[in-house]
C-alpha cells in the first residue's frame, strides 16, 4: 500500500484578463504553484482509517451503517457490471441511453473501493478496478442537452473510486490508471462545462453540479489549473459562475436560490456545495467552508429547519435562480419536505466535528438514523453512505 503521497505540479498560468470571449470556459484562471495531497478528493488517508478503524472496533455509528453498507448489492463481490458502453446520453427529451448504467457501475466502483479500504480483502480492489478499467477503455463520448449534469454527476463517482484504489492499493497497472486519467480530462472535464439548453452559465443546481466536477478532476488530476477554475467559478462571481457561486445560490438568511420549487433539488445542490468544499478540506485548504461567514452551514440549517420542524420560514421571492423569476415562488415549498437526501454528515463532520460549531437543525435529522442511499431514485447524485464515510464522532 502507498502511503499517503503527495505530488507536485509546477504549472504558473498567467492570468489573462481577456474580454474577447463570450465563454467563462476560456477565461484563465490564475494558479499557483500548487502541492496535492493523495488521496485527496473525498477523502485522505486519514479519513479512510477512521472508517477501518472504526468498523474494526465495531463502535457505532460506524459499524452499525457499515452491516447495511456491505448488504447492498453494489457492495458486493457478486455485482454484475452494466457497462461498460462506448457513449451514454442525458437529454432534455427524456433520452437517457447508458445513464443508468454508468450510474449504477459508479455506485458500485466506489463502494468496492470502500469495502476494500475497510476489509483490506484485495478482491474487492480488483472488482472496483475491473469496473473502472472497462469504462475506460470503452467509453468515447457523452452527449444530450443535459451532458452538464450527466457527465459531471456520473464522472465525479467513478474518479472517487479510482483516486482511493491508486494511492491505497499496489495492484493498479500504471497504464490503465493513465488511461482513467485521459477519459476525465478529455471526455468528462470538457462535459462539465457544457450547459446545453439551460442558458444560464452555472446556473443552480447544474452550477454547482459542474464546480464540483471540474474541482475533483482537477484535484484527482493534479491539474491545477482545472483545480483553481472549480473553486473560482464557486467563490467568485467574477469567474463566470455569476448565476451559480456561493453568494448568489445562499443568501444570508440561508434561504436556496430553489427553495421554492422543492426541497429534493435544494439539498442536491446543497450535498454539491458541501462535496466542493471537503474536497478543498482533504486538500488541506479549509477556508472553501467558511467562505462568507459560513454560508453554507446557514443554508443547511434554513433547508433543516424546513425538513426537521413545521416551521414557517421567511421567504425573499425575489432571491431565485437565473431564469426562474417567472416561476411565482412565494414560500418555500413543500415539495419534497420529507424527503431526506444522504447531504448533511459531510458538512456536519466538518463544522460540528472538526471545529465545534452547532448545526441544531441539521443534527435533528441526522438524529433520525444513518445516512445510506439517496432516497428518490436510481441515482447516486451525492456521496452516499455519509454517516459511514463522514461521521467524526460517536454522538452527534
Ligand atoms: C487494463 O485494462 C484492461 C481492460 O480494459 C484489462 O484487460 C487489462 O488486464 C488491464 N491491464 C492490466 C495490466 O491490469
Ligand atoms: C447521442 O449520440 C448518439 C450517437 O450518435 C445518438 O444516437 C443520440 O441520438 C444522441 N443523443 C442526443 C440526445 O443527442
Ligand atoms: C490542466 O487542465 C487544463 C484545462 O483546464 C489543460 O488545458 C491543461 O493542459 C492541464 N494541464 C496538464 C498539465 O495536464
Ligand atoms: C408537523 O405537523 C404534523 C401534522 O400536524 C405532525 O404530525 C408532526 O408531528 C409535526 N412535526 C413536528 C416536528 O412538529
Ligand atoms: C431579497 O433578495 C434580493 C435579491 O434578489 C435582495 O436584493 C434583497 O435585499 C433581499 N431582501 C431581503 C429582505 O433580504
Ligand atoms: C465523489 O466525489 C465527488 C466530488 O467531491 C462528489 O461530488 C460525489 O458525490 C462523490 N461520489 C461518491 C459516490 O462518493
Amino acid at each position: 500500500m502507498h502511503s499517503t503521497a503527495i505530488l507536485s505540479a509546477f504549472l504558473l498560468v498567467l492570468t489573462t484578463l481577456g474580454n474577447a470571449s463570450p465563454s467563462c470556459r476560456l477565461r484563465k484562471y490564475s494558479a499557483r504553484q500548487q502541492t496535492f495531497a493523495h488521496p485527496g478528493v473525498l477523502h485522505t488517508h486519514e479519513d479512510l482509517l477512521r472508517m477501518r478503524t472504526n468498523v474494526a472496533s465495531k463502535l457505532d455509528p460506524w459499524y452499525s451503517t457499515y452491516q447495511l453498507f456491505a448488504e447492498d448489492s453494489h457492495s458486493l463481490l457478486t455485482y454484475q457490471m452494466e457497462g461498460p458502453l462506448t457513449w451514454f446520453e442525458r437529454d432534455h427529451s427524456g433520452a437517457v441511453y447508458g445513464l443508468n448504467q454508468i450510474i449504477q457501475d459508479g455506485r458500485a466502483a466506489i463502494n468496492l473501493a470502500l469495502q476494500y479500504i475497510i476489509t483490506q480483502n484485495e478482491a474487492y480492489a480488483v472488482a472496483s478496478r475491473n469496473i473502472l478499467d472497462a469504462w475506460s477503455e470503452t467509453l468515447k463520448f457523452v452527449n444530450g442537452s443535459d451532458i452538464q449534469l450527466g457527465a459531471s454527476l456520473c464522472g465525479v463517482n467513478l474518479v472517487n473510486a479510482t483516486e482511493i484504489l491508486r494511492w491505497e492499493w499496489n495492484g493498479w497497472a500504471v497504464g490503465n490508471i493513465t488511461r482513467f486519467e485521459g477519459m476525465i480530462a478529455d471526455i468528462f472535464y470538457p462535459a462539465a462545462g457544457i450547459q446545453g439548453i439551460n442558458e444560464y452559465p452555472w446556473s443552480g443546481g447544474w452550477g454547482t453540479t459542474g464546480e464540483k466536477a471540474i474541482v475533483a478532476y482537477g484535484a484527482f488530476l493534479s491539474n491545477s489549473t482545472m483545480y483553481q477554475e472549480g473553486l473560482c467559478l464557486y467563490s467568485n462571481p467574477s469567474c463566470g459562475a455569476a448565476c451559480g457561486n456561493l453568494g448568489f445560490m445562499i443568501e444570508n438568511t440561508g434561504q436556496y436560490v430553489e427553495s421554492g420549487r422543492d426541497q429534493g433539488h435544494t439539498q442536491l445542490s446543497l450535498g454539491n456545495m458541501a462535496e466542493i468544499s471537503q474536497v478543498a478540506l482533504s486538500q488541506g485548504d479549509p477556508s472553501i467552508y467558511e467562505l462568507l461567514g459560513e454560508r453554507l452551514r446557514v443554508g443547511y440549517e434554513y433547508t433543516s429547519e424546513y425538513q426537521a420542524t413545521n416551521n414557517t420560514l421567511p421567504y425573499n421571492t425575489t432571491w431565485v435562480c437565473c431564469g426562474c423569476e417567472d416561476e411565482g415562488w412565494t414560500y418555500v415549498s413543500s415539495l419534497d419536505r420529507t424527503q431526506i437526501r444522504p447531504v448533511r454528515e459531510i458538512v456536519y463532520g466538518y463544522y460540528s466535528g472538526v471545529k465545534g460549531v452547532e448545526m441544531p437543525y441539521t443534527k435533528d435529522v441526522l438524529s433520525e438514523g444513518p445516512e445510506t442511499i439517496n432516497p428518490v431514485n436510481a441515482d447516486n447524485d451525492n456521496a452516499e453512505w455519509g454517516t459511514l464515510r463522514f461521521r467524526r464522532t460517536s454522538s452527534l
